[in-house]
C-alpha cells in the first residue's frame, strides 16, 4: 500500500479552503493508502500564537479531522510536536537547505512582508515540512494549490540528500484536487481563503454557527452584472461561490446555472447558505461531541505511539547516512 501524509496548521479557526483543498481529500483516499495526517503545531509557531489559543486550537483540529470523515482505524492522526523525530529531520534537512532557495518560497516572502521582526523558522519552514514527509517514505501530499512551491523543494532536498549520502527517501508526489484547489476569499476573491485572515468576513469557518455563516454568504462580494456564471477571470467573486457550492452539493457548476438562469445573487446566496448550513451540521454535531471526549486522547496517543515508531527509524536512517552519533553495534 502507498503511503500518503499531509498536514494543516492548528493557526486559527479551520476554513472551508482547508476543508475543501485538504481534508476532503483525505477522506477520499483514507481507504487506498496508509495514511498519516499530522497536526502541524510546529509549523504554527513559526508566527506569534496565543499558547492558551494554540492549545485548544491543536485540539480542535484532530476533532475536525475525525469529525470530518477521518477515521481513525484507518488512518494515523498525530500532532507533530509530540514525534520528536520532526525537529531532528528537520535540523538535518536545514543543513543541506540553501537559504537562497528559501527566501524564494512565495509563502516565506508573503509572511515575512510587512513584518518588524521575522523568526528564523519562518525562513527554514520548509525543511521542516520536508522531514515531516520525508519520514514517513510518502508516496504522495494531497494539499491545495499553495503548498505546490514547498512540494518542489521538498522533491529538490530529498534528491540532493539521496545524492549526497545515501538512497533512502522516497520522492513525494503532490496531488492537487481538481477543483477547489484554492478557494478564494469571501470578502477579496482576487486573495486566497486564509485562516489567518484579520477580516472574519472572508473566511468560512467549518465551526460557524449557521447565522453567521448565513451572513457571511449573504454579504460575500459578487459583481453588479447579477448573472449566476462561473467565470473566474471577469467574474471571481460569484466564480468562487459557485466552485463552493458545487463541491458540498455535488452539483455540478453547469446545472447550478440553469438553476439560477434569471435569477439574481440574493437568490442564489440565500439558498447557497442553506446548502453549506445543511453539509457542515453533521459535521459540527461530531466535532462537538468529540472535542472534549477522553476518546479524542486516546486516539492522539495511539496515533503518536504509531508515528513515533516509524518516524524514529528513519531519524537513524538519515544519522547514518550523514555519520552524526555512533556506529550503531548489532545487537
Ligand atoms: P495550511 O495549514 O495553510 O493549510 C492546510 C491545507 O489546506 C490547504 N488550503 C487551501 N486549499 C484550497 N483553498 C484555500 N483557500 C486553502 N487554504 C489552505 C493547503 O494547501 C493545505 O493543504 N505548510 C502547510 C502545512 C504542512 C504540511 C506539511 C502539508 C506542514 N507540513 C506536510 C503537507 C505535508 C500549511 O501551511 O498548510
Amino acid at each position: 500500500m502507498k503511503t500518503i501524509f499531509s498536514g494543516i496548521q492548528p493557526s486559527g479557526s479551520v476554513t472551508l479552503g482547508n476543508y475543501i483543498g485538504a481534508i476532503k481529500q483525505f477522506v477520499e483516499l483514507q481507504d487506498d493508502y496508509n495514511c498519516y495526517f499530522c497536526i502541524v503545531d510546529q509549523h504554527a509557531i513559526t508566527v506569534p500564537q496565543d499558547r492558551l489559543q494554540l492549545r485548544q486550537n491543536i485540539r480542535n483540529l484532530a476533532a475536525l479531522y475525525i469529525a470530518a470523515g477521518i477515521d481513525p482505524e484507518k488512518s494515523t492522526i498525530f500532532i507533530q510536536s509530540e514525534v520528536p523525530a520532526h525537529s531532528q529531520a528537520a535540523w538535518m534537512m536545514q543543513c543541506i537547505s540553501y537559504i537562497g532557495e528559501l527566501e524564494r518560497m512565495t509563502q516565506f516572502k508573503d509572511k515575512a512582508a510587512g513584518r518588524e521582526a521575522v523568526s528564523a523558522s519562518l525562513l527554514t519552514y520548509p525543511p521542516l515540512m520536508a522531514a515531516d514527509i520525508l519520514l514517513y517514505g510518502t508516496d504522495i501530499v494531497p494539499v491545495g494549490e499553495d503548498q505546490k512551491q514547498h512540494l518542489e523543494l521538498t522533491r529538490d532536498l530529498a534528491q540532493r540528500f539521496n545524492k549526497k549520502y545515501n538512497d533512502i527517501f522516497t520522492i513525494p508526489e503532490v496531488r492537487i484536487p481538481r477543483v477547489g484547489a484554492r478557494i478564494m476569499s469571501l470578502q477579496d476573491p482576487t486573495r486566497k481563503m486564509s485562516k489567518s485572515d484579520p477580516n472574519p468576513k472572508g473566511l468560512i469557518a467549518l465551526l460557524d454557527e449557521p447565522k453567521v455563516l448565513t451572513k457571511k454568504i449573504k454579504s460575500a462580494v459578487t459583481d453588479s452584472e447579477g448573472i449566476v456564471k462561473f467565470d473566474p477571470a471577469n467574474k471571481p467573486g460569484i466564480s468562487n461561490l459557485l466552485s463552493i457550492y458545487s463541491i458540498l452539493t455535488g452539483i455540478s457548476i453547469g446545472d447550478l446555472e440553469k438553476k439560477y438562469e434569471g435569477r439574481g445573487y440574493g437568490d442564489f446566496k440565500g439558498e447557497m447558505a442553506e446548502a453549506v448550513v445543511a453539509a457542515l451540521q453533521p459535521l459540527q454535531e461530531r466535532f462537538y461531541a468529540l472535542v472534549d471526549s477522553q476518546e479524542l486522547d486516546d486516539i492522539l496517543d495511539a496515533g503518536a505511539a504509531k508515528a513515533n515508531a516509524v518516524a524514529n527509524k528513519m531519524v537513524r536512517k538519515m544519522e547514518n547516512a550523514m555519520g552524526l552519533g555512533r556506529k550503531q553495534r548489532k545487537a
